[in-house]
């Protein structure tokens, strides 16, 4: 065996006796799988230390995915491809009389998606760190992810998905990364003196939000960039006073109700159950990431004036719209800058990937749940929408259709809050994930927003990381297209150009080349 297989078994033995207490006979097979993970982690974390630390010693502009879904699946492959560590954990595994391939199959899936849109949110993390790009994602650690499939008498049967229960090795926990995200609440104007006014907003109720790190290496290129997952968690005043008083139920009514909202994956995007419980994930999310963020630019920045040359925030979907609304509250709120200069920053920094044409796929929330749970927040939208009114009116004074077509805020009586055109209106780039899709954007779906801002609208198709996609799920096929055309194509999907030349070719390229060898050899 060579020698880098046998220190990766002292790491293997080491983590089983040091980091898991067992022995060859208490050992389970998970114990076995997390004694891997455990090792891979050692592999990682040195090169996630310094590639945190470059971005910051070259104050690097950060880029950061905001998405209510990541549909990772399993790290473990993935991650050891990336580090191209296949070889010798394949040999070191000797050691546990475990094969490889049985070791990979007993991950649980991350299933923190329903579908295309989490999966790209995925694909994406592994191109970013490929493509060495100080790249962040940012969501929520759904205790339970999408259903755990079974099919019993030939029907599908959806079972929670309790992904969680033996502990993932994977997560980091940050109990000092830690914030408060406020809802409900009033909002006071308070006279600040000539004429200037300041809108506070108290009396909320707050949850934490508490920050749980994944590493996500590049491929083979030492970089290892970060998935930041936040998990609610009950504030501990609010919990004590209860409990002080002896009212033991409540304090646990209270704390579940809080911690409720980092529970569960939401189904999909049409049921009607839970609204409130839907806006309160995509807030609280929100909110948290925001001030990760802007803690970690002001951490070399005096002034705001830099931020979007710093910090550029990508929407998944309408779902973190309302991000949006709280920069606005944070800029003027609390930090006091004028409305034009704090739009100004906000547009800069926000861009949106729509994912649908379909009008009831649209994402709208009532008027009223919004501004009951997040009272400043529908003021700020009121204004942008106000505001963007009055520039719709201005650049098309003969068309009042125009202005009706793209207000924000809609109808009479309950009226509804458009979270797609509320993100138009605060991004600077808008796309959609397919030519055809895009341009449907532009004629069909939102016309009157292109008319007004015709250079908003581009496209960027959709793709998947072949990294995941080709070389983990068809090693053999990889192979082959490797011994054809070399392997540059692992890092860039379109040095798979190079295999043009053989596309009427009926023999495989690398039995090609060896039958026209041999061929060679005998004439
Ligand atoms: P964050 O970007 O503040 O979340 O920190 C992530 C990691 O970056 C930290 O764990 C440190 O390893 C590194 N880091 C944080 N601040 C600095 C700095 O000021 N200079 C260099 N590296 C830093």
């Amino acid at each position: 065996m060579p020698r880098s297989s046998i220190v990766f078994q002292e790491s293997l033995l080491e983590h089983l006796t040091f980091s898991l207490a067992k022995d060859a006979y208490s050992a389970t097979q998970r114990d076995k799988f997390d004694a891997v993970v455990l090792s891979v982690r050692d592999q990682l974390s040195e090169r996630w230390i310094k590639t945190q630390q470059k971005y910051y010693q070259v104050n690097a502009k950060r880029v950061y995915y905001m998405s209510l879904e990541f549909l990772l699946g399993r790290l473990l492959n993935s991650y050891v491809n990336n580090l191209g560590l296949m070889g010798q954990y394949a040999q070191a595994l000797d050691i546990f009389g475990l094969s490889y391939q049985d070791l990979v199959e007993l991950e649980f899936d991350a299933g923190l998606g329903n579908g295309g849109l989490g999966r790209l949110a995925a694909c994406y993390l592994d191109s970013l760190a490929t493509l060495e790009y100080p790249a962040y994602g940012y969501g929520i650690r759904y205790e339970f992810g999408i259903f755990a499939q079974k099919i019993k008498d030939g029907y599908q049967v959806e079972i929670p998905d309790n992904w969680l229960r033996y502990t993932n090795r994977w997560e980091f926990p940050h109990a000092e990364i830690l914030y408060p995200v406020r809802f409900y609440g009033k909002v006071d104007a308070i006279n600040c003196g000539s004429g200037r006014h300041r809108m506070l907003w108290t009396d909320t109720e707050e949850v934490m939000a508490m920050a749980y790190d994944y590493p996500v290496p590049g491929y083979r290129n030492g970089i290892v960039n970060t998935l930041r997952l936040w998990s609610a968690k009950a504030t501990r005043e609010f919990n004590l006073s209860y409990f002080n008083s002896g009212d033991y139920m409540k304090a646990m009514e209270d704390k579940n109700q809080s911690e409720n909202i980092s529970k569960v994956l939401y189904p999909d995007d049409h049921t009607t159950a839970g609204k409130e419980l839907r806006l309160k994930q995509q807030y609280f999310f929100v909110s948290a990431t925001l001030r990760d963020i802007i803690r970690r630019y002001r951490k070399f920045h005096r002034s705001y004036a830099e931020f979007p040359n710093k910090v550029a925030i990508q929407l998944n979907d309408t779902h973190p719209t309302i991000a949006i609304a709280e920069l606005m509250h944070v800029l003027v709120d609390q930090e006091g800058i004028s409305w034009e200069e704090s739009w100004d920053i906000t547009r800069n920094t926000f861009a949106y990937t729509n994912h649908t044409v379909l009008p009831e796929a649209l994402e709208t929330w009532s008027e009223g749940l919004l501004g009951n749970l997040l009272p400043r927040h529908l003021q700020i939208i009121q204004e942008i929408d106000r505001r963007f009114q009055i520039e719709v009116g201005m650049q098309f004074p003969d068309n009042p259709h125009r202005i009706a077509q793209t207000a924000i805020i809609t109808g009479d009586g309950d009226r509804r809050v458009h979270m797609a055109r509320l993100a138009i209106v605060g991004s600077h780039a808008v796309n959609g994930v397919s030519a055809l899709h895009s341009d449907l954007l532009k004629t069909n779906v939102f016309p009157d927003f292109h008319a007004v801002f015709p250079d908003r609208f581009t496209n960027v198709t959709n793709g998947i990381t072949h990294r995941r996609w080709l070389i983990e799920a068809n090693p053999r096929l990889s192979a082959l297209v490797t011994e054809a055309i070399g392997d540059r194509w692992m890092y860039d999907l379109a040095e798979l150009r190079a295999l043009e030349p053989f596309a009427d070719d009926s023999v495989p390229p690398a039995l090609h080349a060896r039958l026209s060898g041999e061929a060679h050899a005998r004439i």
